[in-house]
Order: structure tokens, then C-alpha cells, then sequence
């Protein structure tokens, strides 16, 4: 159950009218999106798009500099808004894997249920153990970081952030770091995640996992989104000049689009 009173109607994201400037690099230049509960979202583009920058802004790692977030009805972007009480809602991996590396896994998927949801020894680790078990590592609950290939370490990062009952997670490219051999474990792992309904913004350059897993894709190019729509047609029959050209590369590598 969840702890916080939840909104259960209206997207589980809203994004409205981003901006984001690093000094006087606009990176993102007016952003509208939004993510209904229950769908996965994945985010395209090429690098320097602004991919990342957008989801720092959803759970306000990033300070927007203009426009409007809102999660489940709590606008994160009120200056009122108890800001840690709501980032705990959310759920972000990252790229790289960001255990703690003196924790052994168990410890890394409670810490934070203890010290921010408050949460007794005992309910902590079951919650703990649940999510190992959904991840397909309930024998390394013992393990140290160190002692685990990168694709499991991505997916015990995976089973603490879903330790937190998230109502939307994140993903940043989480499986660009791992040899090509590992990827398949984590995307499995997302792939039954979406399956079981959690709504989710994902970063990705798996073409065939955007493809055959979410429901919607955005293309982001230069701080703009600049098509938005169902996975296959974006990724399948794409009607932006911009995102043709991008998705030839990355699907050819060899293919010599216009600007590449
Ligand atoms: N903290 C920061 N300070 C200054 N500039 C930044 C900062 N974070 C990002 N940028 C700049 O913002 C732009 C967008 O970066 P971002 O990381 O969002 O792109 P991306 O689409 O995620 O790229 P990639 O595919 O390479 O991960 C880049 O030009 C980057 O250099
Ligand atoms: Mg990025």
C-alpha cells in the first residue's frame, strides 16, 4: 500500500512548457509530454538532445527554468511542494550502476526504505526480498556490488528503486553500459515490469525493445520534442524528416544519412 495520498485519475506524468538553460545553453526549449499510468514511454534522440536533462527535470534533479511538472497530481514544480516526499514516489536508474559499493545487496535495497519511508527491519527486508525475487536475484542477496556482473548490479539498481513502491520509474539508458551479452537481463526485467503495469519513462537506444515494449516513443532533437506518437509508427514509419534521418542511423550504422 501506498504511504501518500494518490491522485487515481489524470496522467501519471505531466510535462508542460519545459525549459531548461544551463547558463546561456537552452537545452531544453519548451517540452510537452505527458505518460498515462500504466504505459511505458520511451525517449529517443541523439546525444546532446537533452534526454537526460528531461528526466532530471521529472523528479527535479535538474531545476526546471520554466514550465510545469506534475506526478500523480502533485505538481513537483510548486515552490510549496514537500520535494522529497514526492521524489520518493519515483523511481530513477541510472546508466551507470549506482550501488553502494561498502553495502552488500540486501543493505543497498534497504537503507532507503529504512531512513526515508521509516520502515521497521523486518517489513524492509521482506520488501527487499520480494524485489530481488522479482529481478531474478534472490541468491545474491548476501553478494557485495563488486561481486556481481554489471547486468545484475543494473538490475539489483532496478529492485531497490522498485523497493520504494514507486508509482512511475525512470530509466536513463540502463543497459548502454553493459557488455551486449548482459543487455538482455535488464531489458527482461523491464520488459516484465511493464507488463505488470508500471508506468514508465524510459531513455533507450534498444530500437526493438522501444518498439515491441512501449507504447509511446518521443523524438527528441536540438531541446524539442519533435515527434511524438504510437511506438510502430514512430519507430516503423516515422513522418519527420528528423527522425528518419536518425533512425537510419542507428538502426544502419553504415547507412550515410544527411547529416551524418
Ligand atoms: N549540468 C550541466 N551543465 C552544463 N551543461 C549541461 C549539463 N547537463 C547537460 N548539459 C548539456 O546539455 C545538453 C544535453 O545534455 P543531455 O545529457 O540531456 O543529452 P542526452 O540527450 O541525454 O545525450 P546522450 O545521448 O549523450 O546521453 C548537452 O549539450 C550537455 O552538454
Ligand atoms: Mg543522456
Amino acid at each position: 500500500m501506498s504511504e501518500a495520498a494518490v491522485v487515481e485519475t489524470g496522467p501519471a506524468v505531466e510535462i508542460v512548457g519545459l525549459k531548461k538553460s544551463f547558463g546561456p545553453l537552452e537545452v531544453l526549449k519548451g517540452i510537452d509530454a505527458r505518460v498515462e499510468r500504466g504505459d511505458v514511454v520511451c525517449v529517443i534522440g541523439p546525444s546532446g538532445s537533452g534526454k537526460s536533462t528531461l528526466l532530471r527535470c521529472v523528479n527535479l534533479l535538474e531545476e526546471p527554468t520554466a514550465g510545469r511538472i506534475v506526478v500523480n497530481g502533485t505538481e513537483l514544480t510548486d515552490p510549496d511542494v514537500d520535494i522529497d516526499a514526492a521524489r520518493t514516489r519515483i523511481g530513477m536508474v541510472f546508466q551507470g550502476f549506482n550501488l553502494f559499493s561498502h553495502l552488500n545487496v540486501l543493505n543497498n535495497l534497504m537503507v532507503a526504505q529504512r531512513k526515508v519511508l521509516k520502515r521497521d527491519q523486518k517489513t524492509a527486508q521482506e520488501v527487499a526480498l520480494r524485489n530481488l525475487e522479482r529481478v531474478g536475484l534472490g541468491e545474491k542477496v548476501n553478494a557485495m556490488p563488486a561481486q556481481l556482473s554489471g547486468g545484475q548490479q543494473q538490475r539489483v539498481a532496478i529492485a531497490r528503486a522498485l523497493s520504494m513502491d514507486p508509482d512511475v520509474m525512470l530509466f536513463d539508458e540502463p543497459t548502454s553500459a553493459l557488455d551486449p551479452e548482459l543487455v538482455g537481463d535488464v531489458l527482461g526485467v523491464m520488459r516484465q515490469l511493464a507488463d505488470e503495469g508500471m508506468t514508465m519513462l524510459v531513455v533507450t537506444h534498444e530500437m526493438q525493445f522501444a518498439r515491441e515494449v512501449a507504447d509511446r516513443v518521443l523524438f527528441m532533437d536540438g531541446g524539442y520534442v519533435v515527434e511524438e506518437g504510437p511506438a510502430e509508427q514512430v519507430i516503423s514509419a516515422p513522418r519527420h524528416e528528423r527522425t528518419q534521418s536518425f533512425l537510419a542511423r542507428v538502426l544502419d550504422p553504415t547507412h550515410q544519412g544527411p547529416s551524418a
